[in-house]
């Protein structure tokens, strides 16, 4: 049985970034407020290993957990848009990194959070 979980979650983390030069625990102060209302327990743990190991998962339920809770931040607006100065809610993103993350053709809006939360990781992570 773990060998299983452990091969699903190995499947459905698809980046891991170095967690040290990212902000993590601010975020976590950031986030915490809206995880009840947006996060089940299917998705605590992928959560919290975003918060331990940064590790970015693509779970289904977990994007769209993400999407929740850029909803209440403000971040995404009902019509789909982005709104690049409170993306920058989030210590460490800068109005560059926020911009050139924002642009995107995808219109799933679980699918456009996680790839502006994996874009925002990658960028603050390459330098
Ligand atoms: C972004 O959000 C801020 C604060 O919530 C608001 O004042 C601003 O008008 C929004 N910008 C856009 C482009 O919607």
């Amino acid at each position: 049985m773990e060998r299983v979980v452990k091969y699903f979650l190995f499947l459905t983390i698809v980046a891991a970034f170095p967690e040290m030069d990212l902000p993590l625990q601010e975020w976590k102060k950031l986030v915490q407020p809206y995880t009840p209302e947006c996060i089940d327990q299917s998705t605590q743990q992928l959560l919290d290993n975003f918060w331990n190991h940064g590790e970015v998962s693509d779970n289904a339920g977990f994007k769209c957990a993400l999407k929740c809770i850029a909803t209440k931040l403000d971040i995404l607006s009902s019509e789909g848009n982005i709104n690049i100065s409170n993306v920058q809610k989030f210590h460490g993103v800068t109005e560059e990194v926020a911009r050139l993350c924002a642009q995107t053709t995808e219109v799933d809006p679980c699918q456009i959070i996680y790839n502006l939360i994996g874009c925002c990781c990658r960028m603050m992570t390459e330098e």
